[in-house]
């Protein structure tokens, strides 16, 4: 299978450019080993690329971004940059290749490795096989609705507020993703709102009805409160797979999921925007952890996030599920076989570096190939 696969890798910063290496290890492993090979384009984005051009993001790379069949981004921000403007500071990057790409499907998996069961903030029993899949709304919601502000009132009291809105078409085309996704995985959807308070609530659950009863009857659709789903998902996690909410429940809750399986340096995360006319969609994938400065530059980073952050584009931008169970597999084997980086070091295990990782990554594909 040879064909034109555009990739943009925006490493970053502190780790970012170290655990980006391992991916593009894999790459050249994928060309020599299975004929797939991507067209890759790199790029300077955060601090990098302000000390480079004074913005942490330029036009051009910004158009290489639209023009790219994914983008894979690394993480950005550190202390040198801590007092940059706000306009310039490094997640500006960031910020704006989710708003200009539209990423509104922000996908936020918790799957637990049986080997890091014992990593979990739960008893292993609890989050042993867990594999859930939130699908949180990116580009709406409260953190972007207007009027918002701080004002002062004729009392001399001062006012905080933020407006909650969605409109259907914000919940439909998310509900949509979750839907499909959930057609590929175990049928099953949780929608997460608080329709007993919020009217914005409501229509979300109307909608995501409306379109399951249009669409998608054969998934089974279940509705759920925010409080109650934040309660089920430490009491009994199993019960779920996908869990689609707004931009707020999503961040809340994508972030109480995370920790059930461990550690930040596992993490991997897509987000999605609309399809095209030809059916592609604008993708980014990144890590969830951040630019980890305490450990950048000394071969200490867990690259796995990063590379399950590539096996998620492999799957959800170019349709290659094969490999990315591959990968996926390799990971899974790794740790299996008792090779940790420091940071999810347990009693036995074999404590080692970003590159050793690379190197037990790319043996054990060698080995399943
Ligand atoms: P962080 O995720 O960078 O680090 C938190 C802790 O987890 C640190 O102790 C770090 O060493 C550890 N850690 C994170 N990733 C790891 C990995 N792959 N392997 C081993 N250990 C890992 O979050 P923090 O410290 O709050 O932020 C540091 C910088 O990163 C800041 O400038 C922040 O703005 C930026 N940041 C960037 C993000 C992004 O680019 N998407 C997301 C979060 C933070
Ligand atoms: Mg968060």
């Amino acid at each position: 299978m040879t064909a034109n696969k555009t990739l943009l890798m925006l490493p970053g910063d502190g780790i970012g450019p170290e655990v980006s290496r391992q991916v593009r290890r894999i790459i050249d492993w994928m060309a020599k080993r299975r004929q797939v090979t991507f067209e890759v384009n790199e790029g300077l984005v955060g601090g990098a690329a302000y000390d480079a051009h004074g913005t942490p993001l330029t036009d051009e790379t910004m158009a290489d971004a639209m023009g790219a069949d994914a983008v894979l981004f690394g993480a950005v921000g550190g202390p040198k940059w801590d007092d940059l403007p706000f306009a310039v500071k490094p997640e500006r990057g960031l910020l704006r290749l989710r708003k200009d790409m539209q990423l509104f499907a922000n996908l936020r998996p918790a799957l637990v490795f049986e080997a890091l069961a014992e990593a979990s903030s739960l008893k292993p029993e609890l989050v042993r096989g867990l594999d859930i899949l939130i699908v949180r709304e990116l580009t709406g919601g409260v953190y972007f609705g207007e009027p918002r502000g701080i004002e002062t009132l004729p009392n001399g009291e001062r006012r905080g507020f933020n407006t909650q809105s969605y409109t259907t078409s914000e919940i439909v085309r998310v509900a949509a993703v979750a839907f499909d996704l959930a057609k590929k995985r175990s049928n099953k959807v949780h929608s997460v709102e608080k329709a007993n308070v919020m009217e914005s609530g409501v229509l979300w659950r109307e909608e995501v009805q409306k379109l399951h009863d249009a669409k998608y009857a054969e998934v089974e659709l279940q509705h759920m409160y925010a409080d109650n789903c934040a309660m089920q998902l430490v009491r009994t996690p199993k019960q779920f797979d996908v869990i689609v909410t707004d931009n707020l429940f999503g961040d809340i809750l994508s972030d109480c999921a995370a920790m059930l399986t461990g550690s930040l340096g596992m993490l991997p995360s897509a987000s999605l925007g609309a399809p095209d006319a030809s059916g592609r969609r604008k993708a980014l994938y990144e890590p969830v952890h951040g630019s980890a400065p305490d450990i950048a530059g000394r071969d200490l980073a867990n690259p796995l996030a990063m590379i399950l952050s590539f096996a998620m584009m492999l799957r959800y931008s170019f349709d290659m599920d094969e490999d990315a169970d591959l990968v996926e597999k390799a990971v899974k084997n790794v740790l299996a076989g008792g090779i940790r980086t420091s940071d999810i070091m347990s009693a036995g295990a074999a404590k080692v570096s970003t590159t050793t990782m690379g190197d037990a990554i790319i043996r054990e594909l060698d080995k399943l190939s």
